[in-house]
């Protein structure tokens, strides 16, 4: 129920339109602009229910909130869903972009957009037709997959360091669980580094084309390893997962990689050093943000990357000095920063 969902929603101002030409129904949440304007990805899907559809988009409007105050971005956290009877593609597919754009304009800037799924950089060429609030497109930033892939890379290291006493990869084991457009750039930086790294996809071709060790997908927990990277889907980490692991480390890209909010008790209890997802996985919001809006270049996007290993090494201390999860320690950071805006 619409009316359920808003009642109970912490967001500044959720935006339904039903569009009646595709039978979409188009959900804008901005979840924050306490730090700046909401930026967020928009998600093409198909839903089982519209609500279900609203649900995500203030799910995910709230988890760029958290991602961006992490990150330190001047950016408050927002989403959008384009809830879809079925995919649409050609003509139909480019009306309904242009008036989502429209929609998008219409909020005046307040809610900022970006690729998310099923949503390519060529759509947001087609929203950008009508709409300047857009990241992302084919001419811009390029694909964040880059910078999620290198800021994992530094909070590896930041973990490495935490737990071993030198961030250096050289010499240490990395299990990359997924091969898409982060896992398999992060793969290979890690390798060109010297680290053993190995490597699954339930794509088997995916996993291949990295060139390095592959794991079946179902023996992935199981891997002696420093580090476990889960870099596919979100709630690969739960109750029967975790005590499989045998690692001293988890850090990946994947969102929500947590089954439940109780696994990062579980984590801690094995003494495994987990780096919260939305921190460790920023480097795609602060390559868009930083190289189109705030006119970086490529050494100071290689700076904005670097302090998501900083902020990872205050996390650690803070969670050591607390007696807490680095779950916990992320939420006083962004509970700090949301209260206390820079200026
Ligand atoms: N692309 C980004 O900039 C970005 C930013 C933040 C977070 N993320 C998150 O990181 C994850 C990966 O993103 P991506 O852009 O690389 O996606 P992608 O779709 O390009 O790649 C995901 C890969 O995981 C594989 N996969 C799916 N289930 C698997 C399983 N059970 N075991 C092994 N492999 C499996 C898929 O075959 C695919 O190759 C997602 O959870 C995404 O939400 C991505």
């Amino acid at each position: 129920m619409f009316e359920d969902l808003l009642r109970e929603w912490d967001g500044e101002h959720a935006v339904i339109r039903h569009d009646a030409e595709s039978g979409a129904w188009i959900f804008v949440c901005v979840h924050s602009t306490a730090l700046g304007p909401a930026g967020g990805g928009t998600r093409m899907r198909v839903y089982p229910t519209p609500a279900d559809g609203l649900a995500d988009a203030m799910a995910l409007s709230w988890a760029m909130t958290q991602k961006m105050a992490a990150a330190g971005v001047p950016r408050g956290g927002g989403k959008a869903v384009l809830a879809v009877p079925e995919l649409p593609q050609g003509d139909a597919r480019r009306r309904l972009l242009r008036r989502y754009g429209e929609l998008v304009t219409s909020l005046g800037g307040s809610y900022r957009t970006a690729g998310d799924m099923n949503i390519t950089p060529a759509d947001l060429d087609v929203i950008a037709e009508v709409c300047p609030y857009v990241h992302g497109t084919s001419g811009g930033g390029g694909d964040s997959g880059r910078g999620t892939a290198r800021g994992v890379h530094h909070g590896i290291r930041a973990s490495l360091e935490h737990v071993f006493g030198s961030p250096d990869v050289a010499g240490r084991t990395i299990v990359v669980q997924g091969c898409g457009a982060v896992g398999a750039a992060l793969a290979r930086g890690l390798a060109a580094e010297g680290a053993r790294v190995l490597v699954s996809d339930v794509d088997p071709a995916k996993a291949a084309a990295t060139g390095l060790e592959t794991v079946p997908p179902e023996d992935v927990p199981d891997v002696e390893c420093d580090v476990h990277a889960p870099c596919a889907v979100g709630g690969t980490l739960d109750a029967e997962t975790i005590p499989r692991l045998r690692c001293r480390i988890v850090a990946g890209c994947a969102n929500n990689q947590l089954a439940e909010p109780e696994d990062a008790e579980r984590l801690r209890e094995r003494e495994i050093l987990y780096a919260p997802d939305y921190v460790i996985n920023a480097g795609g919001v602060v390559q868009l943000v930083g190289l189109e809006d705030l006119g970086w270049d490529e050494a100071q996007l290689e700076e904005g990357l670097a302090k998501i290993g900083d902020t990872l090494r205050e996390l650690y201390r803070e969670s050591d000095e607390a007696g807490i999860t680095p779950v916990a320690a992320a939420a006083r950071l962004v509970g700090r920063r949301l209260s206390r805006p820079a200026a």
